[in-house]
């Protein structure tokens, strides 16, 4: 089943030099998430302002009728760089020639549940999708794996894609350092902005450490402004459990701050990080001891549409053990999906 829809700019783009027209996916497309990302792909805060695009949505036939809704109302708000719109449950139709793709279709987990305990339901949604991609996506794809577990699925969907280079498939991790951007900006009393090089290593669970110390506020570290007991507790454990905590509270996991932060992570990797270090999860290729194809996050910058890992920051012991832990976490995630790689 396939709905399309082509769009014509209504609205005003004159201050702008366009660039060729790309293709972007995103799975799950009328979920929570999609509800979100999608409104801020078109509006162009994620690949730039002179960046028209084709949008290809994906659901489940279940999901399809909702996808109807969704792209009607993105037609209503007539964004002048979506140059066309694709609704499908056909994975080939809506990774074709994509140079983005958003892998957020999965059921999210309950409160009594953790991120892993999805693996079963959700791990072999990546194996026919990540076949599709190394068939029918563009040579170049930006893969980003929302979906949880999402660093095991993003393994997945790269291990079922051996066309595509490995370091084209990541995972978001983006959404743990934002929230630990906002627990600093919080304790220290200054908006966001102002906080520089806070990035999260290994895996999205619990385990994910939140690393302060190469992190500023207005250019003062953070280590020198919060002690450890501070950083290594309550700092942390905020950071590591946010994502249950919300849960909780709602009822609902993230959506509007998964789908920001989604945007953040593909914005950097498509224009930049400006030379700071962002959290990326990709798969390992041996960095700080993390054993190769682990996918598993870094602390990364982005430099003309590349991700380079920052591979030689010295660790602590307690640096080195979280990292160890996330490993081991993984490597178990890893076992247990055998049969999907
Ligand atoms: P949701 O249930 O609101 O929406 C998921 C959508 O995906 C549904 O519309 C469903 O029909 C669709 N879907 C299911 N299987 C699909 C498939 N095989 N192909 C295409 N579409 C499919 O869930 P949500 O709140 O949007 O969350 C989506 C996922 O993102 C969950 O796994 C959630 O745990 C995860 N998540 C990750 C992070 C992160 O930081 N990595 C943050 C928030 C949520
Ligand atoms: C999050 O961190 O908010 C998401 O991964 C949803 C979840 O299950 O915690």
């Amino acid at each position: 089943m396939s709905i399309e829809s082509t769009k014509i700019a209504v609205n005003s783009t004159d201050s702008y030099e366009m660039k060729k027209t790309i293709r972007v996916a995103v799975t799950g497309a009328a979920g929570n998430i999609g509800y979100a990302l999608l409104w801020r792909i078109a509006s162009g805060d994620c690949f730039g302002k002179n960046q028209p695009v084709i949008l290809q949505l994906l659901e489940i036939p279940v999901g399809m009728q909702r996808l109807d809704g969704v792209i009607m109302e993105l037609n209503d708000s007539a964004f002048p760089l979506v140059h066309g719109i694709v609704g499908t449950d056909d994975p080939h139709i809506a990774f074709k020639e994509a140079e983005a793709i958003f892998l957020v279709g999965s059921r999210p987990r309950t409160k009594d549940m953790d991120r892993s305990d999805l693996v079963a339901a959700n791990g072999p949604i990546f194996v026919g999708q990540g076949k599709a991609i190394d068939a029918v996506a563009s040579r170049n794809v930006k893969v980003i794996t929302v979906g949880n577990p999402c660093n095991t699925n993003a393994l997945i969907a790269c291990a079922n894609a051996p066309s595509i280079p490995t370091r084209q498939f990541t995972a978001m991790t983006r959404l743990d350092q934002n929230r630990a951007v906002g627990q600093i900006a919080e304790h220290a009393g200054v908006p966001a902005s102002k906080i520089q090089d806070l990035f999260i290593w290994g895996n999205h669970a619990n385990t994910m450490y939140p690393d302060p110390r190469f992190a500023t506020v207005d250019g003062k570290l953070v280590t020198e402004l919060f002690d450890d007991e501070w950083l290594q507790g309550p700092f942390l454990d905020t950071v590591a459990t946010r994502g249950k905590a919300i849960i909780v509270a709602r009822g609902a996991s993230s959506a509007a701050s998964a789908a920001s932060a989604a945007i953040d992570h593909m914005h950097d990797w498509w224009q930049g990080s400006n030379g700071l270090m962002v959290s990326m999860a990709l798969p390992s290729e041996g960095w700080y001891g993390v054993p190769e194809g682990l996918v598993f996050s870094f602390p990364c910058r982005c430099e003309d549409g590349n991700v380079i890992v920052v591979d030689d920051l010295p660790l602590d012991a307690f640096a080195q053990s979280k990292i160890d832990e996330n490993v081991g976490v993984l490597l178990e995630e890893r076992n247990a999906v055998s049969e999907l790689l």
